[in-house]
């Protein structure tokens, strides 16, 4: 394959409180983690899974069960972190892909509709959703005005990149180890980047209520 995919799965997911890694908290008798692995399934591409430290042998049983073949490393301390440590492992691949864990439900239409863009030609390439709530902006001082949303995108995973691009992307990002998103830092060295529409199924999983929904759209139906 021409494409290989870092799946971040190091976080801590402190604000689900389910007391595990959340990548490794359970929806529907499955983890988080073998939930993504399960839309990967049929994907033409090669999975370096990044864990924490300790959670390597749960993660290549995540990815047996979810019937992918998955290289797995430990990641570091913040997001950017982690996909530099998935980084190291990808191979001679062109086109690097990086996909969060916590977005579970993402479908293998979404992740396809990324690796499409990227072999028609684009260098850098986003997910997007339109912004459906009212957003203002916020300060020291207080509320302040309202945001027209009409030019706003939420952004979400998995993000494409030619893998040259998004290795010296990396490079250069030593400095801002806080980024949690791929694409800013491409953006950062000057490359424009393309979107492609988002799925709802794509939604990050951080809170109690998220892994209460999730849980509700896994279900079979009718239970
Ligand atoms: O915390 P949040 O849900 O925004 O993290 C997004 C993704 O990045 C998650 O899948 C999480 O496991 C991953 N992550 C990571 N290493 C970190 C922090 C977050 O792999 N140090």
């Amino acid at each position: 394959t021409d494409t290989a995919i870092i799946v971040v799965a190091a976080g801590s997911g402190t604000r689900l409180g389910r007391g595990v890694p959340k990548a490794f908290a359970e929806l529907a008798g499955a983890t988080i983690l073998e939930h993504a692995l399960r839309g990967l399934a049929g994907v033409d591409v090669s999975i370096v899974v990044v864990v924490p430290v300790g959670f390597e042998a749960d993660a290549s049983a995540a990815a047996e069960r979810a019937g992918v073949v998955a290289s797995v490393v430990v990641g570091g301390a913040t997001r950017a972190d982690s996909v530099a440590a998935g980084l190291e492992r990808v191979g001679e691949e062109r086109f690097v892909l990086v996909h969060d864990a916590a977005r579970a439900l993402a479908p293998r239409s979404l992740v396809e509709r990324v690796v499409e863009a990227l072999r028609s030609g684009e260098r850098a390439v986003v997910p997007v959703l339109p912004v459906v709530d009212t957003i203002r902006e916020s300060g020291a001082a207080g509320l302040g005005r309202i945001v027209d949303r009409s030019t706003l995108r939420a952004m979400q995973t998995p993000q494409g990149f030619d893998a040259q691009l998004l290795r010296a992307a990396y490079a250069e990002a030593l400095a801002r180890a806080d980024s949690t998103d791929d694409a800013q830092l491409v953006q950062a060295l000057g490359e424009p980047v393309a979107s492609v529409p988002g799925d709802e199924l794509a939604f990050k999983i951080t809170t109690a209520a998220d892994a209460d929904r999730a849980e509700a759209l896994l279900a079979p139906e009718g239970s």
